[in-house]
């Protein structure tokens, strides 16, 4: 069982947000029904329109109905959960008008003792994240203003700026009101339960550590591949990207999580120490050396979704091969590919071990047909397979592939929380490991700036839609 967190008041921005409705508020209320909440806890959803409480609270339950109706099935508890909800309408650029919202916090619900611990979600567009976190500052709301021994804590949601200018930009306005470790800085890839088994799978099992280097491990390769396209999220997308979008945050959380050094212990600290140093490793791209070792591409049809520019030079697919310059990675690469509309819509990390130093067994296509794998399956399945040779029946001395295989699904009975149910939790209880420290933001920012300068729009290439790719990718495997 999590700790249960102290009794607290969340207040929710983006309270009409598509996140707010499909993660936060179920998040919420399974974790109610499940008896993870504090015993006295209140929710405030913020947004522009003008609501009573009550007919916010009949929005929630017409969403949930509709968005996830199995859920929804004891009127009950939905009831005892939604008289927690209350709602604040603010039109976030004005600050006069978070004057109502610190008077929510502190004087409403008074039979509730929630008020002395306050945890701030912003399920908002990135831009407005420094006008919100200012006018909370401004009127009373921000961490310098709480009691002793009580807590106010922010959650930040991806993407946490638009280049490193804008990220450290951000981190200074928020470290004006909040401490760094009052600031959760959310990517829900951290949250997964097959995610986070990437450490516990290299640190609690001793016949992979020695193997774990460059001497015995020829590349590595993470994708993150999506069947669908952007949706309805063309605007979004047109001011992101795909490197922006997905490289930047879960790509290279999973690679460090591949990658990093044990930490010297398991705390939040030591965890995202490592991380940060692994991401601060990770070799510079210039205009020279992402020729061959950077592929952008934009799926066929792209132009023509909603809201984007016909002419629209957005990346939709990325495929880089990196350097790791550190001891146990030198001259490894780490292919990580990422794209939307793509043949399968899977997330897998590959780890190929090099080939024993003789091939008795064929010729040196077998020995790469058989080299050994370990292959963490992050979804939709969630497994780990050991690939290795095995002799094929029969008189010949033929080797064939053949996997060892664990799915969490038949192993564990136990049904594991969702990201955002963890996350929440985490943020309430204050457990930053799983959430993104300053410079590891900063540091992937910076790898991803230089690959955006370097790259320049010229080198999009275009890909059918349920393809893997841009024809070019095949050339930066070899
Ligand atoms: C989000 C991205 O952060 O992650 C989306 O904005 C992407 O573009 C999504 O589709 C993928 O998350 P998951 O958990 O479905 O792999």
């Amino acid at each position: 069982m999590p700790p249960t967190p102290d009794n607290c008041t969340l207040v929710i921005f983006g309270a009409h947000s598509d996140l707010a409705a499909r993660k936060l508020f179920p998040s919420l209320y399974e974790l109610a029904l499940w008896g993870h909440l504090p015993d006295e806890y209140r929710i405030i959803g913020v947004g522009r329109a003008t609501l009573s409480h009550k007919e916010f609270r009949e929005k929630v339950r017409e969403k949930m109905v509709a968005l996830f109706p199995e859920t929804m099935q004891d009127e009950a508890a939905f009831c005892s959960f939604s008289a927690r909800l209350f709602y604040v309408g603010v039109d976030f650029a004005r600050r006069e008008e978070y004057y109502a919202l610190h008077k929510e916090v502190m004087e409403g619900a008074p039979e509730l003792s929630t008020n002395a611990n306050l945890l701030f979600y912003l399920a908002t567009p990135p831009d407005l994240a420094p006008v919100i976190v200012r006018n909370l500052g401004h009127v009373g709301l921000g961490e310098k203003d709480s009691l002793p021994g009580n807590w106010r804590k922010i959650v930040v949601e991806k993407p946490y700026g638009s280049n490193l200018q804008t990220a450290r930009e951000l981190n200074r306005v928020i470290g004006n009101v909040f401490h760094e470790e009052r600031i959760f800085r959310i990517d829900h890839y951290l949250g997964k339960e097959t995610v986070q088994n990437i450490m516990v799978f290299r640190f609690s099992n001793g016949i992979f550590e020695p193997l774990w280097n460059r001497h015995n491990i020829a590349n590595v390769a993470i994708t993150i591949a999506e069947e669908f396209g952007i949706r309805d999220r063309g605007a979004f997308y047109e001011g992101a990207g795909l490197l922006r979008d997905i490289m930047q945050n879960h790509a290279l959380q999973l690679l460090a999580s591949i990658a990093m050094e044990p930490p010297v212990d398991f705390s939040a600290e030591a965890v995202r120490d490592e991380k940060a140093k692994l991401l601060r490793s990770i070799r510079p791209f210039t205009p020279r050396s992402v020729d061959g070792a950077v592929v952008l591409g934009q799926y066929e049809g792209y132009c023509a979704e909603k809201n984007v520019d016909p002419d629209s030079k957005v990346e939709t697919f990325a495929a880089i091969k990196f350097f790791v310059d550190n001891w146990r990675w030198k001259d490894v690469p780490f292919f990580v590919k990422a794209g939307k509309s793509l043949a399968e819509t899977v997330t897998e990390i590959v780890i190929t071990f090099k080939c024993p130093p003789q091939n008795y067994f064929g010729t040196a296509e077998s020995c790469c047909y058989t080299a050994n794998q370990v292959i963490l399956r992050i979804q939709p399945e969630e497994t780990i397979a050991i690939k290795f040779g095995a002799k094929r029946p029969g008189e010949a001395l033929i080797t064939d592939p053949v996997f060892m295989k664990f799915d969490y699904k038949t192993s564990f009975s136990e049904v594991g929380m969702t990201p955002y149910h963890r996350l929440l939790l985490d943020a309430m209880a204050g457990d930053q490991m799983n959430f993104i420290r300053q410079d590891s933001v900063e540091y992937s920012w910076a790898i991803i700036d230089a690959i955006r300068e370097s790259v320049g729009t010229q080198s999009l290439a275009s890909y059918p839609v349920h393809s893997w790719g841009p024809q070019s990718v095949q050339a930066l495997y070899s």
